[in-house]
Formats: C-alpha cells, sequence, structure tokens
C-alpha cells in the first residue's frame, strides 16, 4: 500500500529517489519524504500530499545532497496523511530512519512498551515503533538491533533502514510485502517494485520472507535471520521500459485499455498448440484433476469479479461445483476443503494481503493451490502450487483493466484445458471454443476502434448521481465489473444487480432519470432481460443496453444501445467488459478525476 525506495552509489540520491517514488505512486499518493545521509547527519524531507509537493520542498531535491538515502511514498493506514505521519520516521535522537510498507499489527504494545521506558513518540505511525525499537535495541550493530525488532514485531513489512553509525549502507528486510534488489554499476537500490529502479538497471534480486540485505554502492549482501549468507539468484528484467510508461496515451488507464488484444493474444497464444491449450507451466495431473470434487475461487475486488465470470463458465462446461469467495471472507470462515478440491487464487499484483492469506489458508488445510498471476515472482505465484501468469504487463493505473482481460483469457484457458481432461465437451465443441478464443483479440479491437460512441454517451450520462448495472449470469458478472469500474475513478454511486432480484427492494431507488445500465449479451435469458429493462423503464430510468449485433431488438426497449461482436456466450465478457471500462473512463475524465490515482485508493492493497 506504500512504495520505498533507497539508493546507495555515486551520484546525488534525492532526484534518484524521487523518480523511483514517482514510478510507486501507484501505491499510495497521499504523502512522500526521503532520508540522506549528507556526510554528517540525517536529513529527513517530508511532506502531505502528492510526490510534486516534495519535489517543491527540496527543489528537485537539490537542498537535500548525499549519495545514499531511502524514500516513501504513502498510503495511510496508521495516522492520517499528514507531514509528521508522513515516513521516512525517525528515532528519538535520530540515529535512525525508517520507510516502511505493511502493518505493524502489535504496534500499540509496544509502543506502550517503550513509552514506559521514557521513549517520546511524536506521530500516530506503527513505523515509528520499529524506528524506535532499533535504537533501544542498538548495541554497535545494526543487523542485531534489526534482529531483535523482527523478533518483537507482528504483521507484514518491508523495511528500508538508514543508520547514521553505518552511513554508507542501507539494511533492508521484508515479510508478506513486497521488495526487491537492484543492482546497478557501483549503485545498488531498493524498490517495492520493478518499475522503480527500471531507467538504472535490470538485474534484481526477488527477497523471500525474513531476507536481510545490507546493501552498499559496491556490494549487496543477503543474510537469513541467524545472520548466515543467503545464495541470491540474479533476474533479468526484460520488458520495454516504456512498458511503464504512459506511450503518448493521456492517462496509463487508456494505454492499458487499448492494449488489452495484445495483452490477451500474448497470453493465450503461447498456450495454444495443433488446436489444443497446453500449460506446459503447471505440474497438476490429470489424474489429480479427475479427483477434484469442488473448486473454489477467492480473490479480491476486480479479481473477484473475474472469479464469478470463472464460477459461471467452469461449472457449465466441466460440471465440477465451483464456490467463488471474496478472500476476506474465505480466510475467516472456515472453508471446508482438502485434498480433492482446487483452489484457484486470481492477483495481478500477486501481493493482495488477504489473498495472500486465504492462499495460505487453503494450503494449510490440504487443497490443491493454482494460482493466475501477472506479477513475476511475487508471493502468492511463488507460494502457489501451481502458477498461470497472464502476459499482461505492467499495469499501473490503479483501475485494473488489462490485467482483467486476460485472467478472463486464462480463464478460458484453464476451463477447456480441464473439459478436455474430463472429457466434458464433444471436440466439435472443443475445437469451436478455441476458435472463438483465438478471435477474442480482433473482437475486442473493433470495439475500441468504436470509442467514440462511448465517449458520446458518456457526455450524456457524466453528471448523474446513480446508476445501477444489471444483468443475468454472466452479465451479472460483467455488472459487478462495470459498477466497480465506474465508482472507484468517477466516485459516482453505483451499484450492480442481478436482473431478476432488483424488484425484491432496489428498484424503490429508481425514479426519473436514472441511469440503468443493462447488460444482455446472454441470447438464452435475453427475453427476460428486456422484461427487467421494461420494469425499469416504467419507473422512469433512462436504459443503456450493450448487447451484441445479431440482438437489435433490444433497440424497442433501451433508449441507447452498444453493440458488440456476436462470439460463444462464455466468451462475451471479454468483449462487453471494454464498454465498461470505457464509458467509466471518459466518464472520470468529464468530470475532471484524478483517473490513474482515484482518491482513498492504491494499486497493490498488501494490508488486510
Ligand atoms: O492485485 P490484485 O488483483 O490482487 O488486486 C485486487 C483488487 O485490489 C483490484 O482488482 C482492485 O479491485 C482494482 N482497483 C479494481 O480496478
Amino acid at each position: 500500500m506504500c512504495g520505498i525506495v533507497g539508493y546507495a552509489g555515486e551520484v546525488q540520491a534525492a532526484p534518484v529517489l524521487l523518480s523511483g517514488l514517482e514510478k510507486l505512486e501507484y501505491r499510495g499518493y497521499d504523502s512522500a519524504g526521503m532520508a540522506i545521509y549528507d556526510g554528517e547527519a540525517i536529513r529527513v524531507a517530508k511532506a502531505k500530499g502528492r510526490l510534486q509537493v516534495l519535489r517543491e520542498l527540496t527543489s528537485d531535491g537539490a537542498l537535500i545532497p548525499g549519495v545514499i538515502g531511502i524514500g516513501h511514498t504513502r498510503w495511510a493506514t496508521h495516522g492520517a496523511p499528514s507531514d509528521i505521519n508522513s515516513h521516512p520516521q525517525v528515532s528519538d535522537s535520530g540515529k535512525f530512519a525508517v520507510v516502511h510498507n505493511g502493518i505493524i499489527e502489535n504496534y500499540l504494545q509496544l509502543k506502550e512498551k517503550l513509552m514506559k521506558k521514557g521513549v517520546a513518540f511524536v506521530s500516530e505511525t506503527d513505523t515509528e515503533v520499529v524506528a524506535q525499537l532499533l535504537e533501544y535495541y542498538y548495541k554497535g550493530d545494526i543487523v542485531d538491533a534489526v534482529i531483535q525488532v523482527l523478533r518483537r514485531v507482528e504483521g507484514s513489512y518491508a523495511l528500508g533502514v538508514l543508520c547514521e553509525d553505518a552511513p554508507d549502507q542501507i539494511v533492508a528486510v521484508r515479510k508478506d510485502s513486497p521488495l526487491i534488489v537492484g543492482l546497478g554499476n557501483g549503485e545498488n537500490f531498493i524498490a517495492s517494485d520493478v518499475p522503480a529502479i527500471l531507467s538504472r538497471t535490470r538485474d534484481i534480486y526477488r527477497l523471500n520472507d525474513n531476507e536481510i540485505v545490507i546493501l552498499k554502492k559496491n556490494s549487496v549482501q543477503v543474510l537469513n535471520m541467524d545472520k548466515e549468507p543467503v545464495e541470491k539468484e540474479v533476474s533479468h528484467i526484460d520488458w520495454d521500459v516504456s512498458a511503464a510508461e504512459k506511450g503518448g496515451y493521456e492517462h496509463f488507464m487508456a494505454k492499458e485499455i487499448m492494449e488489452q488484444p495484445k495483452a490477451v493474444r500474448d497470453t493465450v497464444s503461447p498456450r495454444l498448440r495443433g488446436g489444443r491449450v497446453v500449460f506446459d507451466e503447471i505440474s497438476l495431473t490429470p489424474e489429480q484433476i479427475r479427483a477434484f470434487r469442488k473448486i473454489y475461487i477467492v480473490a479480491c475486488g476486480s479479481a473477484y469479479h473475474v472469479g464469478v465470470v470463472a464460477k459461471y463458465v467452469l461449472e457449465q462446461t466441466t460440471r465440477i461445483p465451483v464456490e467463488v469467495d471474496v478472500a476476506s471472507e474465505f480466510r475467516y470462515r472456515q472453508p471446508i476443503l482438502g485434498a480433492d478440491t482446487l483452489v484457484l487464487v486470481i492477483s495481478q499484483s500477486g501481493e493482495t494481503a488477504d489473498t495472500l492469506a486465504a492462499l495460505r489458508e487453503a494450503k494449510r488445510l490440504g487443497a490443491y493451490t493454482l494460482s493466475i498471476v501477472n506479477v513475476v515472482g511475487s508471493t502468492i505465484a511463488n507460494e502457489s502450487d501451481d502458477v498461470i501468469y497472464t502476459w499482461a504487463g505492467p499495469e499501473i493505473a490503479v483501475a485494473t483493466t488489462k490485467a482483467y482481460s486476460t485472467q478472463l483469457a486464462v480463464v478460458y484457458l484453464l476451463t477447456l484445458y480441464l473439459a478436455d481432461l474430463l472429457g466434458t465437451l464433444t471436440p466439435q465443441q472443443y475445437a469451436g471454443y478455441i476458435e472463438e478464443l483465438t478471435a477474442l483479440p480482433e473482437k475486442m479491437e473493433a470495439i475500441l476502434n468504436n470509442r467514440a460512441i462511448i465517449q458520446y454517451l458518456a457526455s450524456k450520462f457524466f453528471n448523474v448521481r446513480d446508476v445501477f448495472f444489471i444483468g443475468r449470469n454472466l452479465d451479472y458478472a460483467m455488472s459487478l465489473e462495470g459498477s466497480l469500474k465506474l465508482k472507484e475513478i468517477s466516485y459516482i454511486h453505483s451499484d450492480a444487480y442481478a436482473a431478476g432480484e432488483l424488484k425484491h427492494g432496489t428498484i424503490s431507488l429508481v425514479e426519473d432519470g436514472t441511469l440503468v445500465v443493462a447488460l444482455a449479451t446472454q441470447k438464452r435469458l435475453f427475453d427476460k432481460m428486456m422484461s427487467n429493462v421494461r420494469e425499469v423503464k416504467t419507473r422512469g430510468a433512462v436504459v443503456l443496453g450493450v448487447t451484441t449485433s445479431s440482438q437489435r431488438q433490444i433497440e424497442k426497449e433501451a433508449d441507447y444501445v452498444f453493440y458488440i461482436p456476436d462470439c460463444c456466450p462464455m466468451m462475451l465478457p471479454s468483449l462487453s467488459v471494454i464498454p465498461l471500462q470505457l464509458f467509466a473512463y471518459y466518464v472520470s475524465s468529464m468530470k475532471g478525476c484524478d483517473i490513474d490515482k482515484p482518491r482513498n485508493l492504491a494499486k497493490s492493497v498488501t494490508v488486510e
């Protein structure tokens, strides 16, 4: 939920930290700060607000000289956004400065103990406890002090520590929060994510839990909690820097929406060989697959919405019962599962705290875990029994689009893979689905080429107060996603309903001029949907219908219509999501909202 960067090298640290933090702002953007050793002491600059405020405060870093430092961009959890609560947090004497991503769950007990011993706290943060504890346990060896602190704190953390007594090094450690080490020439880095360091190096170490790093300009040492050296493998990042840049678009979200056909092609093509789905990367055997009696899907937010689609698709196609759960609920509801259960975990970042906890719970209960993840080498990917990567490339906008679409593509691939092994499809049906899957990117392109229609529709509705998204079956799953997309970036209140459920209460909210987006792509449910459209129109709603090109009858019922190309019912979500994303994007843009960094949100939710 926060972004951290650290630099040890030969050039001025502040500009390097600022440009790294800029790439991490998607992780949190309510305040930012840096601590730099200037040759005599650690100097701290921090400020509430976007990174730009810190830039102005430090004259783009010029006012805070030095060649080693740590930086932070914050998404507040403990203590409101303020100058004082911003990171770095420093210890009483100023000897230690700390940046932190995660949550120290037992910080209150630790804080009370330290206060009884006379330590004075200035902030409301959990992070300050780490800085004060470091000073408390410090007896001349920083790593020893770090180990003492780690033995006492509970929760999740990626920490970067600068100490005045060893001003040529940064000590860093992680547990359940991401942290990488960047290996440069005469300079080394720590960072929460790759884009922060990509302009300076492509060689990285991915850290495991409780590995302690001692980072200097010419060396990187990794130790375990017993201070024994750990051998790390260097990973080389081969994506293009431009993949994490806006590339001429006004917003990352626009770029990522437009990249979807390519992302889906990149995800699907390597897994299709000779007309069959092939997953070289998974070790699940046909015997194991035949033994599964149940599938659970666990995820958060939009990834959960992919799970809702997957439930319909997997059940209909494989006839294995599927349950889909929001991860934060799953982990505390004592789910009934065991060795005959496949738990499918979906996550773009691979670091979402609740999803990770749900994965661990599923493993503890003996289920087989398979994850669908975008970030290579992330914790969820590493800890799952098998992982299928989505090849969406880096997704920067907080609102997910291309990661969502590639997750859907993997769901189709996986469905066909399982159905093939279970023999639940005829060879003709199987071949037909493969053909439809291969044709998806082109159909997505056709919709994107029609985006001006959605822009026009957005101009008609961008100032509405409430929006209801309704649909049945897979269209209900899409309503959930359309509604989330709109509300998270435009701040318009919206809700999603199974169309048949509306009349059991919510229809009382429909009044003259209420916008209802009616998804009616599923042919076998089209007439039922038209009845629901009539119900809301009778109460004064304005209806924007989304359906396929062959269902023109909708024009008799809806006020406005957007058509998507026809395809097999199961894969229509890949097409219907695009107008919903575009609608949210244009509405948000017309309202002047901060599209890529909506208020109160962060891309990667690494706290519970
Ligand atoms: O990284 P994850 O896929 O695990 O993230 C899950 C959700 O936080 C994420 O999908 C969120 O709902 C997006 N902001 C939606 O656009």
